[in-house]
């Protein structure tokens, strides 16, 4: 039994038709540790949510493969979208999405233990009730409608609800960025707890530097599609390799107009259309650091190393 809970190799994911594809995951390899969390940061647009709902079976993938660990079980081939609902869970940033707007959330928490059934069991209602004890939502609100909690609550209900579908694997997709600041914390706290209690791996995807710091062991960069640097996070976030993460952590905070600045001195410019992304480098368009070599050649994460990172000159420009 390998220590791993996810693999994916050269997993590329498209939008669109075959004649002019999108391919908004291109060739992504990563692996994540048995109870750890892996956090993904990158611009609005690089691939993130894309390669979240590949790994659930939500996108159909063109090449590559998603490999996961049952409980206590070794990596295969993830089964299809059906079969992956046991193995995967996702948290969307928007709790609505997940949720029945006509049920009683106890309901939409028991649906992975009932999903078909009309008449719950008394002991599956239960069980939900105590779930949503445990994400800090009193019996008093079991009866309620998602209309009628606050969005702190409501997120609180889709974790719940992940839990009850006991999954080994999940998505977290922004799962606080839409929370009033107050609230993400607790949030956060939840949970984590919650893959300590119950030994679950998390896929962690955030804009927010300080989250990524607080629950991620290991961290994924993505551009545009592709994965330019991972590593430990301490070790990407204190020491970024690629000109691109660099531009990215130097931005934090972006609230004092001198970070703006920075930031838009580090990072000029949009993210491409990734239609037709830059050839070689794709970072190249927007890199101070780019030589010729960078728009021919096209740099590739370092296999077998802990940190790894996808740029030509990044002892250079360290
Ligand atoms: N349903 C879709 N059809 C066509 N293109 C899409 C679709 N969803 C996303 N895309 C495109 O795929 C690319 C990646 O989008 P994705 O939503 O995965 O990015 P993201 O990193 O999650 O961004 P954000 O931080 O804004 O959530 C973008 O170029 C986006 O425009
Ligand atoms: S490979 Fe070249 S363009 Fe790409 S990040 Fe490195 S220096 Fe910049
Ligand atoms: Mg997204």
């Amino acid at each position: 039994m390998t220590g791993d809970a996810l693999a994916v190799e050269d997993l590329v994911v498209s939008y669109g038709n075959r004649r002019d594809p999108l391919r908004a995951v291109d060739r992504v390899t990563l692996r994540v540790a048995r109870g750890e969390t892996f956090g993904v940061i990158g611009e609005s647009g690089s691939g993130k949510s894309t390669l979240v709902m590949a790994i659930a079976g939500l996108l159909p993938v063109a090449r590559g493969r998603v490999r996961i660990a049952p409980r206590g079980g070794d990596l295969t081939d993830a089964p299809g979208s059906v079969g992956r609902d046991g193995q995967v869970q996702v948290i969307f940033q928007d709790p609505m999405l997940a949720l029945s707007p006509s049920l009683p959330i106890w309901r939409s928490v028991a649906e992975p233990l009932a999903p078909t059934s009309f008449r719950v069991p008394t002991r599956l209602r239960a069980r939900a009730v105590e779930l949503l004890r445990q994400v800090g939502i009193g019996p008093e609100l079991a009866g309620r409608g998602p209309a009628q909690l606050s969005g702190g609550q409501r997120q609180r209900v889709t974790i719940a609800r992940a839990v009850a579908a006991d999954a080994p694997l999940v998505m977290c997709d922004e799962p606080v960025a839409a929370l009033d600041i107050s609230l993400q914390a607790g949030v956060l706290r939840l949970l984590d707890d919650l893959r300590e209690r119950n030994g679950l791996t998390y896929v962690f995807v955030s804009h927010d530097m300080t989250s990524i710091a607080r629950l991620a062991d290991q961290v994924g960069v993505m551009y545009l599609g592709k994965l330019v640097e991972a590593g430990p996070v301490r070790a990407v976030l204190r020491e970024p390799r690629h000109p691109y993460t660099q531009a990215l952590i130097s931005a934090v905070p972006t609230v004092s107009s001198h970070a703006r600045a920075r930031r838009r001195a580090l990072l000029p410019g949009e993210i491409p259309d990734a239609r037709r992304p830059p050839s070689g480098c794709r970072f190249r368009t927007r890199c101070r650091f780019a030589q010729e070599r960078c728009a021919v050649e096209e740099p590739v994460l370092g296999a077998g190393e802990a940190h790894q990172v996808a740029c030509h000159f990044w002892p250079e420009i360290r």
